[in-house]
Parts: structure tokens; C-alpha cells; sequence
């Protein structure tokens, strides 16, 4: 049956050559700005030819234009749909008119977008192969409620005060104690600083570190957005360096880079480890350009093969490493609790920012994470967890090799909570994964975490939070799309 169709179109005369622009324009226009909604069906070219005086053949070249941006979609046999996910740089534009562009906004705030798109939120697909996600389903909640339940009964005797804000004394003691065990990063509990999240951490160093419009920033491209965002928000001249097999090129590094950003440990997304010859390259381009560096080590905990290389805090020797850590993959994100191993000479800025910020961390979170640590319950939990996701890296490799093993190509990586691969065909990933989705498969696209359009096709797929046969069945599903 013809679906119902009931968008007012304004078109020229049937002889005029805009006939073709004007009624493209106008369906665009009606799918950004929410008229027709996603996954609504299109009406065929015929019918619309003929409700509109035009020529089908001007209705199959406006359908053929939408179809090639991303607007539409064709779902062979049963007809064209609005996409469910816009193409996202002409959906995320901000439009006149609209809340983000009002004038009475501070002008460096009116455009900015969130880091990872707008756009109404889609539905979870059934198989998800979410990013930076551990499975929660899993997590010692039992023994979490336990130690929440006696930090508030101590809380309730206690009197009323505001704590440090740096972080209680007993998470960071806990937390120098478990990073230098962990990964041998040299701090003393007065070297941290409890954060909300490591995304707070990034937000404060963005704001303690750059001089607006005058710092440069380097940043790994592809990069993790939401830290490319703080950035940005503060005024720094972000710069996007390009990764190989080794990590960050050091070498494209611009020599006014100020501050350089990395994931030495697992590359986001691409996840690899940076190599030693990088890792002392970097380090020693911060020393003799007096620049720093932002180590993000969110999900080390995670590793499936031998010893992991030193981290860059603990290599370095200038005091120019900041260690950002969370506990959004080890523990569960909701926690909101982070820090940062911070060199001497920027603890107290970092410190007061933080008290700017959000005055400090909620105390009962740092009391019942500091008592979870010290008692050996994070180290057991991680270790539970590394098998348990060790098995589904094994799962999705295997399934890769075995059902894509002409199309994708798995990036070597031996660590964190996701995998990616490069497409060894000419198969548009977005196109893939907007398949994908049609059939209840959740992935990402690597360009979703570029700037620019020099990072070779490819797909990236989160384990953390899928079980094992899920991940046979989200391929299996995902070969099909193909
Ligand atoms: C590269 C990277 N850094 C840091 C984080 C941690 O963020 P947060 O601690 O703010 O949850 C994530 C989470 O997804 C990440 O992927």
C-alpha cells in the first residue's frame, strides 16, 4: 500500500530546470529538520510523480541524490525509508533559529556540538558491539552495596565538613598504590587528583594548560572526540597527528605543539600500543620543547598478552607527563570517578580548577571506591573480567577470520574492551553499519572518530558489553548486511 505523504511540496513550473534542485531541497530540508521522520517509508516515484505533476524520472534523480548523501534508504523489495542515522556533518549543523545558535549563548559556546553528534537517539540495536562499555551484569554489587552501606553509616557519625578537594586522602593512597602495582606509574597520593571521570580531567588540563587561541595541541587522528571537545572548548589550536602500527607519528608533530595527547597503551580506536622508539620520541620532543604530555590509560587494565610496555609517566624523567586514569571500564561508568597523576609543579593549579569546577567529588562514591580497592576487590573483579574478555576477543577474532576474512583486515592489539579492522574492499563502511543497524547490529565506522578524510576505511566493534554467542550471531547477521 502507498504510505501516507502528506509534505507540502513547492515546485517551479514542470519546464524549469530547478524543477529537480527544488524538490531535493525541499525533501532534505523536511528529513533535517524532522518534518519526515527516520525510518519513514517514502512514497514510490510513480505516486509522487503524479501528486506533484512532475516527471518520474525527476522524482527517481531527487531519490538517487538522497539516497547517495545518507537521507534515504533503500530496503530492497519493500521500498526507499528516511535513514535512521542522518549523515551526521549535515544533520549536526546547528540551524538559525535553533536553541545552540541563540545570541544570548557566549559566541564560543553557541556552535559547539556534542562530541559525539546530536541527533535523536536511536534505539539500542538487539546486538550491540558497544564502545567503552564493561559488562555491569557481572560487577560485585553485592560487596559494592556492602561497603556503600558502611561508608554511610560512618558518614551519618561524622562531622558535617567539606573534604579535600583533591580527593580523600584514602582513594588516592588507594589509587597510587594500585597504579604503581598495576603500571609501575611512579605517584605518591599527593601526586593525584580525583576527578569526575577522566573526562573531567581532560576538561581541567584543557583549562589550566591552554591559553586560548595561542596554544597548540596535537591529538591522535583517529582520536577519541570527546577529549579532541574539551580541547577545543578551552581555545587550543588542535592539530590532528596521524597514527601507524607504532602509535602517533611523533614526527608530524608541529614543533609549537604545547601539548601533545595520547593512548599509548591502546589506541583509540585503532588499538595498538605505541612502540618504545615512539614512546621515547615523544618524551623526548616534550623535553626539549618544554611541552607536556596527556597520557589517557582508560581500560590498561585489560590486557591478553605479555608484560605491557612502561607507561610514558613512568619513562619520563621531565616531569611532563600527566597520567589520566578512570574507572568507567574497570568498575562501570556510572561511578564518574577518575584522576590524574600529575607532576609536582601543576598539582595545586589542577587542584584549585577542580574546586572551580564542581568543588570536589562526591565523598560517599570516594569512600566506598577507596575502600573496594584497598581490599583487593578491584584487583579480583579485574581479573575475573580479563577472562571473561579474553574469551569474547577470541570469539569476534575468529568469527573476523572465518566469516571476513576477504573483507576485514583486524588491527593487531592486545588489550582494552574493543577491536578494530580495516575494510580490504570497496564496500562504504557507513553504508555497512547503517545496514547493519537495519538488522539489529551495532557498530562503529572509524571515521566516526576522525577529523578529516585520510583514515583508511574501517569498522570498529566493542566487546565489553556482548556475550559470546551474541557476537556469532551480530556477525553472522553483519556478513549478511554485507
Ligand atoms: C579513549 C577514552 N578515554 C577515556 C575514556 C573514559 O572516559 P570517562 O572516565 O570520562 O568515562 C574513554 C571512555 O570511553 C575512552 O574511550
Amino acid at each position: 500500500m502507498e504510505p501516507l505523504f502528506e509534505l507540502a511540496i513547492r515546485l517551479p513550473t514542470r519546464a524549469s530546470r530547478g524543477l529537480l534542485r527544488a524538490l531535493h531541497s525541499q525533501l532534505r530540508a523536511a528529513i533535517i529538520n524532522g518534518r519526515l521522520k527516520p525510518g519513514v517509508q517514502m512514497p514510490s516515484t510513480r505516486a509522487l510523480a503524479a501528486s506533484h505533476g512532475v516527471s518520474r524520472n525527476t522524482v527517481l534523480a531527487a531519490y538517487a541524490l538522497l539516497l547517495g548523501e545518507g537521507y534515504l534508504i533503500a530496503r530492497g523489495g519493500s521500498g526507499t525509508y528516511i535513514a535512521e542515522t542522518l549523515p551526521r556533518s549535515l544533520a549536526d549543523k546547528p540551524k538559525a533559529g535553533e536553541e545552540s545558535y541563540d545570541r544570548r549563548l557566549n559566541a564560543a559556546w553557541r556552535r559547539r556540538r556534542p562530541p559525539f553528534g546530536r541527533g535523536a537517539p536511536q534505539p539500542a540495536p538487539r546486538l550491540s558491539f558497544q564502545l567503552g562499555v564493561p559488562d555491569i551484569g557481572l560487577f560485585p554489587f553485592d560487596i559494592w552495596r556492602r561497603l556503600s552501606a558502611r561508608a554511610l553509616r560512618r558518614f551519618a557519625k561524622a562531622r558535617p565538613a567539606y573534604h579535600d578537594p583533591q580527593g580523600l586522602l584514602t582513594l588516592r593512597e588507594a589509587i597510587a598504590k594500585h597504579t604503581s602495582s598495576t603500571r609501575a606509574v611512579a605517584c605518591r597520593p599527593d601526586d593525584v587528583v580525583v576527578t569526575a571521570g577522566a573526562q573531567q580531567a581532560f576538561d581541567l588540563l584543557a583549562r589550566t594548560l591552554v591559553t586560548p587561541q595561542r596554544t597548540v595541541v596535537a591529538v591522535e587522528n583517529p582520536g577519541y572526540p570527546p577529549l579532541r571537545a574539551a580541547l577545543i572548548a578551552a581555545g587550543a589550536k588542535v592539530v590532528p597527528i596521524p597514527v601507524d602500527s607504532e602509535g602517533l607519528v611523533v614526527n608530524g608533530v608541529p614543533d609549537d605543539a604545547r601539548i601533545i595527547c595520547v593512548t599509548p597503551s591502546h589506541q583509540f580506536p585503532l588499538g595498538t600500543a605505541m612502540s618504545m622508539r615512539r614512546r621515547t620520541a615523544l618524551l623526548e620532543f616534550a623535553r626539549a620543547r618544554n611541552a607536556v604530555v596527556i597520557e589517557d590509560d582508560y581500560d590498561c587494565e585489560f590486557r591478553f598478552a605479555d608484560r605491557p610496555l612502561d607507561a610514558l609517566q613512568t619513562l619520563d624523567r621531565a616531569a611532563c607527563v600527566f597520567y589520566v586514569g578512570t574507572f568507567s571500564k574497570s568498575l562501570f561508568p556510572a561511578i564518574r570517578l577518575g584522576f590524574v597523576a600529575c607532576p609536582p609543579w601543576a598539582r595545586r593549579t589542577l587542584v584549585t580548577a577542580k574546586e572551580y569546577a564542581d568543588s570536589r567529588c562526591p565523598e560517599l562514591m570516594q569512600h566506598t571506591l577507596a575502600a573496594f580497592i584497598a581490599e583487593g576487590h578491584l584487583v579480583r573483579h579485574v581479573r575475573k573480567m580479563r577472562a571473561i574478555y579474553s574469551e569474547r576477543r577470541q570469539a569476534l577474532l575468529h568469527g573476523l577470520h572465518s566469516q571476513f576474512g576477504h573483507s576485514l583486515e583486524p588491527i593487531p592489539s592486545a588489550a582494552g574492551l574493543h577491536l578494530a579492522a580495516f575494510c580490504k574492499t570497496s564496500r562504504d563502511p557507513d553504508t555497512i553499519v547503517e545496514r547493519a543497524r537495519l538488522s539489529g547490529v551495532g557498530l562503529y565506522t572509524l571515521n566516526r572518530f576522525a577529523t578529516g578524510k585520510n583514515v583508511p576505511p574501517g569498522l570498529v566493534f566493542g566487546y565489553g558489553a556482548i556475550e559470546k554467542a551474541a557476537i556469532t550471531e551480530g556477525l553472522t547477521l553483519l556478513r549478511r548486511a554485507w
